[in-house]
């Protein structure tokens, strides 16, 4: 099952996570980060500012999760955009490294396939960091979707659409389309981080982690990975059954196992 460490901010969520991270950096030689956009990574990638500084980061690869399809790539709410903002330039990583799907529509037929391909071609991701929509989703993986799917092409729900309108000056200007990495993409990655804050968050993080495993929610895909770390504040596991079991077995972790 997956672990599931209930922490008491955000920051600490972000601290327990990017040292993770920084080892992956300090001790793999090619190390691969799923990066995750939207609001969830963030204090991942303000604590990764201060412990990489000083780091060699010039061999880290980067794939993110998904991009809005037909928002010019240069607007400052397309993935490839807030990916640069977020986490290239503060980070000092090497833009080349870091990749974003390509939501172009001239070429979204093969960008796809051609993602997939660069992510084997990396040697697979590392470690995935995720955040869960309010209707269940990974990456854009909305309810309904394969758990066998591979980067491609999806339909935003209205919901989805509607969360993401704080980013954008109108509910109007929110694409319609995104390019994801599906659920078989994200379930390759060695280790995946699942991150989520608020009471907004609860219903589905309980329903991921101890629901069915159902493509209604698509984040309950993580219940058939072998290395999952769910990292949540006290709002988000609110509605965790288990919650008590999972406080008690971090809090007895023998310090040698890490996340
Ligand atoms: P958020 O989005 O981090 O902005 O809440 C999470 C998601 O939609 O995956």
């Amino acid at each position: 099952m997956a672990e599931v460490v209930i922490l008491d901010s955000r920051a600490a969520a972000g601290a327990l996570v990017a040292d993770e991270i920084v080892r992956l950096v300090d001790e793999v030689r090619n190390p691969v980060l799923g990066l995750a956009t939207g609001s969830t990574p963030l204090p991942v990638y303000e604590a990764l500012r201060e412990r990489l500084a000083g780091h060699d980061v010039s061999h880290v690869r980067g794939f993110a999760l998904d991009e809005y399809v037909g928002l010019d790539v240069t607007h400052p709410e397309s993935y490839r955009s807030v990916i640069t903002r977020e986490v290239i330039e503060p980070l000092g990583l090497d833009p080349e490294l870091i990749r974003v799907p390509n939501g172009a529509l001239e070429t979204v037929r093969h960008a796809g396939d051609d993602y997939e391909r660069e992510i084997i071609d990396a040697g697979g991701v590392d470690l995935q960091i995720l955040g869960i929509g309010t209707d269940g989703h990974i990456g854009f993986n909305e309810p309904g979707s394969s758990f066998a799917s591979t980067t491609r092409l999806k339909t935003l729900t209205e919901q989805t659409r509607a969360d993401n309108a704080r980013f954008f000056d109108s509910l109007d200007e929110v694409p319609r389309h995104c390019i994801t990495q599906g659920l078989g993409t994200i379930l390759r990655a060695r280790h995946l981080v699942l991150l989520a804050f608020g009471d907004a968050k609860a219903e589905a993080v309980a329903a991921a982690l101890e629901g069915p495993v159902s493509a209604m929610i698509p984040a309950s895909a993580v219940q058939l990975h072998p290395h999952v770390t769910v990292v949540v504040d006290e709002a988000a596991a609110s509605r965790l059954e288990l919650a008590d079991y999972y406080r008690y077995s971090y809090e007895n972790k023998p310090s040698w196992q890490g996340i």
